[in-house]
């Protein structure tokens, strides 16, 4: 199966690339099965994400799939973006090659892991999410 145009436009122009120098949220995660690892960054005010950055040693996949999710969670609550879902992410893009879904878990685990970063910053206690996928 080849790659979608929408996956095609992100890999090629990923948005939100990069560190955020304000962030009060980062996370960090890893893949156990390739050890390509994902972080990323939140900018949190007010309860809503007022920006989001990411930088990925992941693959194409990897790549379009944090894009489009910093674009999706972007303005909205924290609520809002732990309810986003991998399979979200992956249908806004047109779908994902099956044997690359599993790296499309690395923004949903990165935003969580970054949201319970926050948490922990603020005092409250972080998120029971895992660190691996
Ligand atoms: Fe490693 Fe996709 S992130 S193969
Ligand atoms: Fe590592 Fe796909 S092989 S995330």
């Amino acid at each position: 199966m080849a790659y979608s145009e929408k996956v095609m436009d992100h890999f090629a122009h990923p948005r939100n690339v990069g560190e955020l120098a304000d962030a009060n949220g980062v996370g960090e995660v890893g893949n156990s099965r390739c050890g390509d690892i994902m972080k990323m960054f939140i900018k949190v005010k007010d309860n809503v994400i007022e920006d989001v950055s990411f930088k990925t040693f992941g693959c194409g996949a990897a790549v379009a799939t944090s894009s489009m999710a910093t674009e999706m969670i972007k303005g909205k609550t924290i609520d809002e973006a732990l309810k986003l879902t991998n399979k979200a992410v992956m249908e806004a893009l047109d779908g994902l090659p099956p044997v690359k879904v599993h790296c499309s878990v690395l923004a949903e685990q990165a935003i969580k892991a970054a949201i319970s970063d926050y948490y922990t910053r603020i005092g409250i206690d972080p998120l029971p999410i895992v660190g691996e996928i």
